[in-house]
């Protein structure tokens, strides 16, 4: 308010504070793609740095949303931090926000980064439990897949309230490494609509294309998930989800 006060008082270009619920998804996704979404391949990172969030002034985008896919997913790109896997699916950090908007549950609804993340304290889930596998994050995907609300172990094949039977287990499993330092660190895919595909294991390797039932099964092979997820889903499932 201070800020605003300030800035009329002096007679310049005053800060706008949105909020962001009442944004339309790439407005509201655009702030936290700002940082979360790098795509530093693309050839209008300047676009990035004149950003505003919030209500632009004249003349300044405060939608990114029209830049979020220019940057083509290279199967096996190995530029760091926005790396690619040989399937084709988002691997480096920098790809976070790329994986997300990846995800059909984007593209077809209105998902948003705080929807599970409080946006005032990044350490801080927005509901007790949502960032976790757990009954409250199942609720969040059954808000809008209610089918599988009733259905969730006909669906998973895994006893319910066990790993393997809550929805980040298979959709959100952690594909995405973090820094490069040696070890190998990784995090939870945003690309919340993501199938599991021991197929494209099978194809690539762990290394080139990992899927989230031998992630967990890591004593299994890709085969043996591979023949579970075709007696389970059937034949088109145990194909490639993207057609590679
Ligand atoms: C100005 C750049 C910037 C913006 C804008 C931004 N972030 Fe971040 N965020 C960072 C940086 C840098 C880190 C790593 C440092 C840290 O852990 O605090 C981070 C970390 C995080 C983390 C991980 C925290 C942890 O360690 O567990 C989450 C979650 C997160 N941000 C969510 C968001 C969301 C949601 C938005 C939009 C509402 C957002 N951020 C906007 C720069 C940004
Ligand atoms: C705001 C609504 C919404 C939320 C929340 C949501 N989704 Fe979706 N999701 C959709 C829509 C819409 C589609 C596309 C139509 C369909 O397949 O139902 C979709 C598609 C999917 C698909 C199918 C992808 C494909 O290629 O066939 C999966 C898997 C999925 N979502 C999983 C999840 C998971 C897991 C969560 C929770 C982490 C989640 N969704 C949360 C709306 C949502
Ligand atoms: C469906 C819920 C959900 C949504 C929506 C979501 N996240 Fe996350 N996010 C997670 C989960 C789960 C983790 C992993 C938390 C953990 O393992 O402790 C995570 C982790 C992160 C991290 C930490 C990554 C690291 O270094 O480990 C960042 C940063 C982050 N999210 C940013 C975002 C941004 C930006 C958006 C919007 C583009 C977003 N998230 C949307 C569930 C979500
Ligand atoms: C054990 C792994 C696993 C778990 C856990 C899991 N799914 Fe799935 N899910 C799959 C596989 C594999 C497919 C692909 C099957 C197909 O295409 O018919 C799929 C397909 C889907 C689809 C698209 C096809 C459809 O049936 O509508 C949606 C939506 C979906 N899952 C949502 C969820 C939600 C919501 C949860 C949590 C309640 C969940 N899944 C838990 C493995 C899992
Ligand atoms: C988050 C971890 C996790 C994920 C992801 C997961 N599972 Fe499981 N799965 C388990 C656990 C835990 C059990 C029960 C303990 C056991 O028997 O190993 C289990 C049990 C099973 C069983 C029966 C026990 C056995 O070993 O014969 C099969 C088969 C199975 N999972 C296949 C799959 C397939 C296929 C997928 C991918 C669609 C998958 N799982 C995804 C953790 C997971």
């Amino acid at each position: 308010m201070s800020a605003f006060l300030n800035s009329k008082l002096r007679g310049e270009p005053v800060a706008y504070v949105a909020n962001a619920r009442k944004l339309d998804k790439g407005r509201a996704m655009s702030v936290c793609a700002r940082c979360h979404g790098s795509d530093i391949l693309l050839g209008s990172t300047d676009i990035y740095r004149i950003y505003e969030p919030g209500r632009s002034r004249e003349g300044r985008t405060n939608d990114l949303s029209e830049y979020f896919q220019q940057t083509p997913l290279e199967p096996g790109r190995s530029f760091p931090t926005v790396e690619v896997w040989a399937d084709g699916e988002p691997k480096g950090i920098g790809m976070l926000f790329r994986s997300m908007i990846e995800s059909r549950c984007y593209q077809e609804a209105e998902v948003r980064c705080f929807d599970c993340h409080n946006p005032h304290d990044n350490k801080q889930p927005s509901e007790p439990g949502i960032l976790q596998a757990s009954k409250t994050s199942n609720q969040y995907c059954t808000g809008c897949h209610e089918n599988l609300m009733v259905e969730a172990e006909f669906h998973t094949h895994h006893e319910s309230g066990e790993p393997g039977s809550f929805c980040y287990d298979c959709h959100m499993p952690k594909t995405l490494t973090k820094l490069a330092t040696g070890v190998l660190e990784t995090t939870r895919t945003h690309k919340m609509s993501s199938i599991p595909s021991p197929a494209n294991t099978l194809r690539y390797g762990m290394d080139g294309s990992p899927n989230a039932c031998t992630l967990c099964h890591s004593e299994e092979t890709a085969q043996w998930s591979a023949d579970y997820v075709q007696e389970w889903f059937g034949e088109i499932s145990a194909q490639s989800p993207r057609g590679l």
